[in-house]
């Protein structure tokens, strides 16, 4: 008796979470195809089935990849993802702004990489910024959480003051402007957004070490919740050129970190910091500009 009233009140539960789930896909988030492309490999793309949730998968064959419509400049970029788990050594999921779908000489782009591992062994998370074809401004960071067993936003600000690299909206990176032309801060061309899987044994777990096990493919990323707060940029006469007091991406408060932010940073710098670029002197006798500028201005 008790047995057959608990299997009750579950199937209740049940048919109520399945009506919310069903009302909240009603409110329309739009469907994949309103704002999001795939860059290759349509047979390695897939979403459930109320389109709410995206599936990127690799096997030996190939990856695949995504990428936004529209090109932005400046704004917030969000997205919650749940990594491939189990045996990943050598699979990277990107995801990434750029200002071109190649790999051009000239482009801009904004990185998080996601570095697989054993089983077991934690996953790194590398954060990249290229000006005009330039890069090699990685930072790698540990993660406080598994990023395999649940959904974590990742997220982008960017406007023409700072770029901020996000996780859980704990900043764990901030790269600043110094306020004059540069070669070091993306801010003249906008970017698409992207993402993709693929892999990278080559370097990627333990400098390439470890390699892909092909038995555990596919490996599978997944993504919800994309959201964007930004300047879509309109070709011939971008408006977002200028900045505004419409955006609030652009203005005072979002030139700096926050006080609460300040905290969190300084928590991610003591603790979860693996690798900086502009910390290696080896690789740069002289540390390239930007690295004098201070993350608490
Ligand atoms: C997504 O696509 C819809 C339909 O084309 C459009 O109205 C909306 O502005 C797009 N969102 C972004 C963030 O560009
Ligand atoms: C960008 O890089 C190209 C070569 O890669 C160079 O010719 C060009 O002058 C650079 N542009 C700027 C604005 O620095
Ligand atoms: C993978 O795990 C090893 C052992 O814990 C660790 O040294 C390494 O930093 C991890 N991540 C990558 C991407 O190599």
């Amino acid at each position: 008796m008790g047995r057959w009233v608990s299997t009750y009140l579950l199937l209740i539960a049940a048919a109520m979470a399945a009506s919310c789930l069903q009302s909240e896909s009603a409110i329309s988030k739009g469907s994949f195809e309103d704002n999001f492309s795939i860059m290759w490999s349509d047979e390695h793309f897939k979403t459930s089935e109320d389109g709410q949730i995206w599936y990127l998968s690799l096997d030996k064959e190939t990856g695949c990849g995504f990428q936004t419509k529209q090109r932005y400049r400046f704004g917030w970029f969000s997205m919650k993802l749940k990594l491939v788990g189990g045996d990943s050594a050598g699979v990277v999921t990107a995801y990434y702004m750029c200002t071109e779908n190649g790999a051009g000489p000239t482009r801009d782009e904004l990185d998080f990489e996601f570095l697989g591992n054993r089983t077991g062994q934690p996953y790194l998370i590398q954060t990249n910024v290229y000006k005009n074809g330039t890069g090699g401004r990685e930072m790698r960071h540990m993660l406080w959480f598994d990023p395999t067993e649940e959904f974590h936003t990742y997220s982008i600000l960017w406007n023409n003051h700072q770029i901020l690299f996000f996780v859980d909206r704990v900043p764990i990176r901030v790269y600043k402007n110094n306020g004059e032309e540069n070669n070091f801060f993306p801010n003249e061309k906008p970017m698409y957004l992207f993402s993709s899987i693929w892999n990278a044994d080559e370097w990627a777990t333990r400098g390439g070490l470890e390699k892909t096990d092909w038995k555990k493919a596919p490996f599978v990323s997944s993504y919800k919740d994309f959201s964007l707060d930004g300047c879509r940029w309109e070709d011939p006469y971008p408006a977002c050129v200028s900045t505004t007091t419409k955006n609030w991406w652009d203005q005072y408060e979002a030139w700096h970190l926050s006080d609460s932010q300040k905290m969190d940073y300084a928590w991610v710098q003591r603790n979860l910091v693996i690798y900086d670029y502009c910390k290696d002197t080896e690789r740069y006798p002289t540390l390239p500009v930007e690295c004098s500028l201070s993350p608490w201005d």
